[in-house]
């Protein structure tokens, strides 16, 4: 398909990378135009593409981050009233349709995850590379930082988390650590004391190649911003306002979110996910979307080349009946 966008390169003002663009792009058949709801508008790239692909194109441009909304509104102005930013938590898809007066969409698209705005930004937190305090929060109007968070649960909470949503499997050593300091009434407050604190509970190991505290970041992460929560609520939600015909594509970041969207987009296909020893189905699975990626859609070599961050994207599609 000829695509009227600039390919897979960063956008000139903010040298940010949208990943898996043309894929997208491709699964949503945004060509056909009508509105799409970018539930994750970040900095826009996806969102201007798909208002490149056809002149009769809308996006309605959900972000709970008013930063990451300022930038977006900037870049896609030349689009004028065919982008329409709001501020707002994805999982609030039907209030925000029924706010804009929208009953059903042609497209909508969430591309889970943090933005490099977020990442690269030295001031909020989520990044070890830069001394900050410890927030985390996509969005900074609402909701508990990460430093709050850790003063907050107890020793085995903070283990388990860091457990489950960093999959480090020396989560206790290190809940251990900072539970030691906030009882010192030194509480771990910025990504600078939280960094060597893990560093200093487990240790570089020689076998790994990233630093010992990448996991321990993306679990607080997930946890300060409840990533996971609801998301199977959102995708059914997201599938309801789909016209006939009506896709819907969800680029996730790591196992756990890919697992929720995968099984989820199973059920909505009509694939009972009840265990095998049951003898009635009772999770209520209805044929409602076909599966448009059997497998995911993972990033070809060139992208991962020039975005390292976009080697663990999982692009998965399905379509409305
Ligand atoms: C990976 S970035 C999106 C990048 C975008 N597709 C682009 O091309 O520029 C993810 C964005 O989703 C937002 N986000 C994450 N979870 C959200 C949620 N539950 N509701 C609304 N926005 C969310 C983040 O604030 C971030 O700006």
């Amino acid at each position: 398909m000829a695509m009227a966008f600039g390919g897979q390169g960063p956008d000139s003002h903010t040298g940010h990378r949208s990943v898996l663009l043309r894929e997208t792009i491709e699964l949503l058949a945004a060509e056909r135009g009508g509105l799409f709801v970018d539930c994750t508008v970040g900095l826009g790239g996806h969102s201007a593409a798909i208002l490149q692909a056809s002149s009769d194109a809308q996006v309605l441009g959900i972000d709970r981050d008013e930063e990451a909304l300022r930038a977006a509104s900037a870049r896609l102005a030349p689009f004028g009233s065919r982008f329409r930013a709001v501020h707002a938590d994805f999982r609030e898809l039907t209030r925000v349709l029924a706010t804009a007066n929208v009953s059903q969409v042609r497209g909508v698209l969430a591309d889970l995850g943090v933005s490099s705005l977020q990442l690269d930004s030295p001031s909020r937190g989520f990044s070890f590379r830069y001394d900050a305090p410890l927030d985390m929060r996509m969005d900074m109007s609402r909701g508990e930082t990460a430093a709050e968070l850790l003063g907050r649960l107890s020793e085995v909470q903070i283990a388990r988390l860091i457990f489950e949503y960093g999959e480090e499997r020396r989560s206790r050593r290190i809940a251990r650590a900072i539970v030691q300091r906030r009882d010192r009434g030194e509480p771990v407050k910025t990504t600078a004391d939280l960094a060597h604190l893990v560093e200093r509970a487990i240790g570089a190991s020689k076998k790994r190649r990233i630093h010992p505290a990448t996991r321990t970041f993306q679990a607080l992460r997930i946890a300060v911003n409840a990533e996971l929560e609801n998301l199977d609520r959102f995708i059914s939600d997201a599938v309801d306002h789909l016209e006939p015909e009506g896709r819907l594509a969800v680029i996730s970041f790591h196992s756990l979110e890919d697992r929720i969207v995968k099984r989820t987009l199973l059920k909505l296909s009509g694939r009972c996910q009840c265990p095998p020893r049951f003898p009635k189905c009772i999770c209520g699975a209805l044929k409602a979307v076909s599966i448009l990626t059997r497998r995911p859609i993972s990033p070809a070599d060139d992208e991962i080349e020039s975005n390292p961050r976009a080697r663990s994207a999982r692009l998965r599609g399905a379509q409305k009946i």
